[in-house]
């Protein structure tokens, strides 16, 4: 029996995640966890939500509440989208509980009492217009590795490279657009340097199992040497540093979560009161840990959290694998909490079965390169393969033993060649899924389950059994049987991956048990026959891709605006407020255009403005819609309509269409076509139409090339 204790990085509670967040994240962990139980192994899965850092300050400030509020909302949020997905974790706490705080302060002081952490003065970004100290995610810039315009102070998420602050190209506080100061301010910082030999001993032994990308990002860092990292912060929001003098200061958000792993063990085994088990786990050199992260944290848990553990106490186990994915992008571009794009969870969730989002998310999970997610390619990955493969077959035998057994399965009492060989491949096909479950190699494995059912439906369809029937009954028993032996073998191998349908096909085979309490061997047994069946409904539904999508443009109701005052909003230094007449009413929206366009500029001119949009506050003011304009990396150019169209003209769309969800409009594509017009585009990417009013074309401003998105 081995110990396997499964660790899952901890999303930020700043916001709702994506489908990319599950799927490089929770849903991995989740199968392999799975799996580990059904072989009886001692399993673990601990992590929660990271509540602490500028990404959530950073969301609070927008809407002017504070921190605490965003926290512990988003937390429910994750919270709620983990048990519909059915993830299940032992223990998914958070970083906010009394329990880690001291539990972090207390590794903080021991690493102290060390020497690995030490106070020095360092030059940090200084905002004048604020006179503060700007962590983090309150800087923004070009990266200096990449070149991608939007890297923050702290990393840049295109790339994953770690970042300071001042080595960002053309460094600008977020919140006044205004070049930071350097400025001298005391903090503690983490020794990493001194962990470089034993880490690059480290990492040079027994990582044959670990994933490419991985070993090659950890081994460049290593090569290029480790720096001391600073592991304070000037901000009021985390957990306190435990020395007198830091007061307004914070550890590092980072420093803090990735202890998360081991202060949650603990918590696990606090709540049992025992107080040293988790020592089972961390002090066992024979157990293996497994971390889920996306590519964005390869190098806090290849590099700075074994070093933490190094440093801490040597005793302690390092990562046996840091199985990280690449990006899940939408449609080509990465999926961004922060930046608001992508296919929102809670969204999906509601619309979805939770296993066709998790078939779709394995099938299509980054393991080795980006991939993206398509909504043909979801439709028809469900459509084509889990329902017409898996879904198709089981049903097809149980409805066919259900009516022509006595809704019982029936008895096998000669296998030929074919059925032994059917029953063969069940055995094949579970250790395949088997192995490649070992090295975490989910999409094989779960391809490779299929392929069981696919193999089901050949053997279903030579064998023909509604032809049998009627010339040999027994026969015909004995191929609904196979088949019936199959199915529940599918149900087991399947548990892991599709844990709502596995426990609906258990009952609809006849078993009062539940699926997810049998073990992985248990796939190879026999079906009793005589059990009575309770087939019901498929097990998948279609899903239909114009529902899937919903782009028509009738959910939108795009107008001509004029705009009648404008006003900066006072701490938000790229918002203005606007107020608008869209034909016969007045509306506010905010918009984050004050870099681009001046005042006067905007006083009296016409714009195209989403009426529908679901109201929003932006820092704590109300947005009633949303204006239109081009986007490129260097700036924005607002669409204009022609010069005659009066406010409350319609430009697409429908008068009085129904709220939309912005997470909805984000499905909308709309482009610079020729000549700087607006092409409204079909999820497939072809121009569906021109915008214009009255027949004459809209343009977008500043000459913004042919391509550029508008949104
Ligand atoms: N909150 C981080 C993110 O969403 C992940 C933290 S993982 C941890 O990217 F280990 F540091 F907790
Ligand atoms: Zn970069």
């Amino acid at each position: 029996m081995a110990k396997i204790l499964v660790c899952v990085a901890w999303p930020y509670a700043s916001g709702p995640r994506h489908l990319g967040h599950a799927v490089s994240t929770f849903i991995p962990a989740d199968i392999f966890a799975r799996y580990h139980r059904m072989k009886r192994d001692e399993v673990l899965m601990v992590g929660g939500s990271d509540m602490h850092g500028t990404p959530v300050t950073v969301r609070a400030d927008e809407e002017g509440v504070p921190p605490n509020v965003i926290a512990e909302r988003y937390h429910a949020l994750h919270l709620k989208n983990i048990e519909q997905l059915g993830v299940r974790y032992d223990l998914y706490w958070n970083t906010a509980d009394p329990h880690h705080k001291a539990w972090v302060q207390e590794i903080f002081l021991a690493l102290k009492e060390k020497g690995h952490v030490y106070e020095a003065v360092m030059v940090s970004p200084f905002c004048t217009t604020d006179q503060r100290f700007l962590p983090d995610r309150y800087v923004e810039g070009t990266c200096p590795h990449c070149g991608f315009p939007r890297a923050r102070g702290d990393q840049c998420e295109n790339c994953g490279n770690l970042l300071d602050p001042f080595e960002l190209k053309d460094p600008k506080c977020k919140i006044h657009g205004t070049t930071p100061i350097p400025k001298e301010t005391k903090h503690f910082f983490f020794r990493l340097s001194a962990f470089e030999t034993p880490l690059t001993k480290w990492a040079a032994k027994d990582k044959e199992h670990w994933r490419h990308h991985v070993l090659t990002f950890m081994r460049s860092w290593l090569r290029e040497g480790l720096k001391d990292r600073p592991i304070t912060r000037d901000l009021d929001w985390g957990i306190e540093v435990p020395v007198p003098g830091y007061e307004t200061k914070r550890i590092y958000v980072w420093f803090e979560a990735v202890m998360g792993y081991l202060t949650a063990t603990r918590e696990w085994y606090r709540r049992r009161n025992q107080p040293d088990g988790w020592k089972d786990f961390w002090h066992d050199p024979e157990a293996r840990h497994y971390y889920f992260v996306g590519k964005d944290n390869i190098v806090f848990h290849t590099i700075i959290w074994p070093a933490i553990l190094l440093g801490y106490d040597a005793k302690l186990d390092l990562p046996y694998d840091v199985t990280a994915t690449q990006y899940l992008n939408f449609s080509g571009e990465k999926m961004s909490a922060g930046r608001g794009k992508g296919v929102w969870l809670s969204d999906l969730l509601e619309r979805f079965d939770p296993d066709q989002l998790r078939y779709y998310g394995v099938a299509t999970m980054p393991e080795t390169k980006d991939t993206d997610f398509e909504w043909e390619d979801f439709a028809q990955r469900n459509n084509s393969e889990l329902l017409a493969v898996y879904g198709n077959f089981v049903h097809r035998a149980m409805t066919f033993a259900d009516k022509n057994f006595d809704h019982a399965v029936p008895p096998a009492d000669f296998l030929d060649a074919a059925d032994k060989k059917m029953i063969r491949a069940i055995e094949q096909e579970w250790n395949k899924v088997g192995q490649n479950l070992e090295y975490v190699h989910l999409k094989d494995a779960m391809k490779e389950a299929i392929q069981l059912a696919r193999l089901g439906n050949q053997y279903f369809d030579q064998k023909a059994p509604w032809e049998l029937v009627k010339k040999d009954r027994v026969a015909c028993g004995t191929v609904l049987h196979v088949a019936l032996r199959v199915s529940r073998s599918l149900a087991i191998i399947m548990a892991p991956f599709l844990p709502f349908s596995s426990s609906r096909l258990w009952q609809a085979l006849g078993y009062d048990t539940d699926v997810h309490s049998q073990t992985w061997e248990g796939a190879l047994e026999d079906v009793p026959a005589g059990q009575a069946l309770r087939v019901g409904k498929p097990l998948f539904t279609k899903i239909d891709l114009s529902e899937a999508k919903e782009t028509s443009a009738d959910r939108l109701d795009l107008r001509v605006a004029q705009i009648a005052d404008v006003q900066e909003l006072p701490n938000a230094d790229n918002l203005y407020v606007l107020q608008v007449d869209i034909g016969g009413e007045r509306r506010q929206i905010v918009a984050g255009i004050r870099k681009n366009y001046p005042k006067d500029q905007l006083r009296g001119r016409k714009i195209v403005v989403l009426v529908n949009l679901e109201p929003a506050k932006l820092r704590g003011i109300e947005s009633r819609g949303m204006l239109l304009a081009g986007e490129d990396k260097a700036d924005v150019g607002l669409v204009r309509p022609p010069d005659a169209a009066p406010a409350g003209s319609q430009v697409l769309g429908v008068r009085g269409a129904p709220i939309l969800a912005f997470s909805e409009f984000q499905k909308y594509k709309l482009q610079v076509g020729p000549d700087g017009t607006v092409l409204f585009l079909s999820p497939e990417g072809e121009a569906r139409t021109t915008l214009a009013v009255d027949g004459t074309p809209l343009k977008v401003d500043k000459g913004m090339k042919e391509g550029t998105w508008v949104h």
